[in-house]
């Protein structure tokens, strides 16, 4: 008997033997992990803290600074419902106020204002300061929106702004 078949001791003919009860157990036995596997990440599921699928009630005008704080070009963070809700308010080089919640679509990472657009340094996503649409990288979901407008010598975050639909998204 040569070497290796002391060391591989394989009867082919057995190895190729498979009862249909065998076949049955291990249908079963997959589904069962599926089915498992299924069930628990349903249960585990959570939104992004942050993100717009977590949102519940109303929350007040929020007063985030006074006006002459934010020059055009630049932006200032805040946050809106908690600690975690952070969020991120721009005065656009027209002079125009937008605010957005810092959690990218993507992944999660949180934006920052590189002067013209929103930009996401995990992947190098980037949105348009305009509406929070995603314009390069591999974002496909516009950012979440806030109402903020500036008043009595302050600027105020007012409250969630829709999500987008389609058709504005293709406008
Ligand atoms: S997490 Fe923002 S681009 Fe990937």
């Amino acid at each position: 008997m040569p070497h290796w078949k002391k060391s591989f001791p394989v009867d082919l003919a057995e190895e190729g033997h498979f009862s249909r009860r065998e076949f049955v157990r291990f249908l079963a036995m997959v589904s069962a992990g599926f089915t498992a596997g299924i069930g628990y990440l349903a249960l585990r599921k959570q939104p992004l803290a942050g993100a717009p699928d977590s949102v519940a009630a109303p929350v007040g005008p929020l007063r985030v600074c006074p006006a002459s704080e934010l020059a055009p070009g630049n932006s200032r963070l805040f946050t809106y419902r908690d600690d975690r809700d952070r969020c991120i308010l721009v005065r656009t080089r027209q002079g125009t106020l937008k605010a957005y919640r810092q959690t990218c679509t993507h992944l999660g990472c949180s934006v920052r204002w590189d002067g013209q657009r929103l930009e996401c340094p995990c992947h190098h996503g980037y949105f348009e300061v305009d509406r929070g649409f995603p314009v390069q990288g591999p974002p496909t979901r516009p950012l979440s929106a806030l109402a903020a407008v500036e008043q009595d010598g302050f600027i105020w975050v007012i409250g969630d702004l829709p999500k987008p639909t389609l058709s504005q998204e293709k406008s």
